[in-house]
């Protein structure tokens, strides 16, 4: 990645971590009661991760011409929503890891139910954030819930999670890439098309922000797959052989890591061919390269 391109990342990733941080002393401010299950949300919010869901709000909102600020919400709430998936996705019951963000993964921490509930807290608290937003309309705000509401539902996210869950051991490679689709691509292609609706974009750039998300989207899950092979614990901060361990067939495990790779990269370039319909999108195209290389 370019200097220049580097220093944005770290920009967007700040402005998104400062607005987060906000939110959590807020919370923890008036805490009461509830203090434990406060506690344990922020605790995996804060653990780190390379915020990359709002990092692309941020940059699509940027680049369609609006005010990054007025995305602020939208980018916090899709960090809250993805993290609120890999709490739940560490439980025992679904990949049953204990590492997470280099810290113990949520409920090992705070104990299984308050891991359960700490994610459905901050489920919710994402759509309160976008609620709460100044500066955006009300029609805005409807469609960014409209939008995230569905790609996180049981035709998203948690859809996918679940074919992940019950059916996995016997997907075709086309059925895995529908699954990936769903439990990775589909908050990607939020994080995008949300960008550009806080933008005031029109209908057409926020589809081919969809499209070129839903590329990066499985380009980014098979790299995930092969780091769970190939990766350091150290560095990725979760650990590595949980897919093995809990007897998934994954890309990487189907077609090999070589081709897996060459997967990603051929998807990776699909993306970049898509991004050249966008002006200014020379950061996406960096990001986009940089998280097919990514080590962790
Ligand atoms: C991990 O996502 C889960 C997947 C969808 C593959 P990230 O790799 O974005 O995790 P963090 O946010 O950096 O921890
Ligand atoms: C995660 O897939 C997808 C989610 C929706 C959380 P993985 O199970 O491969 O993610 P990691 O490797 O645990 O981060
Ligand atoms: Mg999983
Ligand atoms: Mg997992
Ligand atoms: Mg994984």
């Amino acid at each position: 990645m370019t200097e220049i391109s580097e220093a944005r990342l770290r920009e967007l990733a700040d402005m998104a971590d400062n607005e987060l941080e906000k939110i959590k002393a807020h919370a923890l401010s008036d805490a009461g009661e509830q203090r434990q299950v406060i506690e344990a949300m922020w605790y995996s919010v804060s653990a780190g991760g390379k915020r990359i869901r709002p990092v692309l709000v941020l940059e699509f909102c940027s680049i369609c011409g609006g005010d990054v600020k007025n995305a602020l919400p939208a980018a916090c709430a899709l960090e809250m929503i993805h993290t609120f998936s890999l709490i739940h996705d560490d439980l025992p019951c679904m990949d049953d890891d204990d590492l997470r963000r280099g810290k113990p993964s949520c409920h090992k921490a705070y104990g299984e139910a308050m891991a359960l509930l700490a994610g459905d807290a901050l489920l919710n608290l994402a759509y309160e954030t976008i609620c709460q937003g100044e500066g955006v309309s009300a029609e805005t705000k409807l469609a960014l819930i409209s939008e995230l509401s569905a790609a996180v539902g049981s035709n998203g996210m948690i859809g996918g999670q679940v074919i992940d869950t019950c059916y996995e051991k016997s997907l075709s490679e086309k059925q895995l890439l529908e699954m990936y689709s769903m439990k990775t691509g589909a908050l990607l292609k939020a994080a995008c098309r949300m960008g550009c609706i806080s933008a005031g974009a029109d209908s057409e750039i926020i589809r081919q922000a969809g499209s070129y998300a839903e590329k990066l989207g499985l380009a980014f899950q098979i790299i995930d797959d092969i780091l769970d092979i190939t990766g350091d614990e150290k560095l990725l901060g979760k650990p590595i052989g949980s897919d093995a361990k809990e007897g998934k067939v994954t890309y990487a495990s189907l077609a090999g890591t070589e081709r897996s790779q060459k997967a990603a990269s051929d998807l990776t370039n699909e993306a970049l061919m898509i991004l050249d319909s966008f002006d200014n999108s020379q950061f996406l195209k960096d990001l986009t390269v940089f998280l097919l290389k990514r080590n962790y």
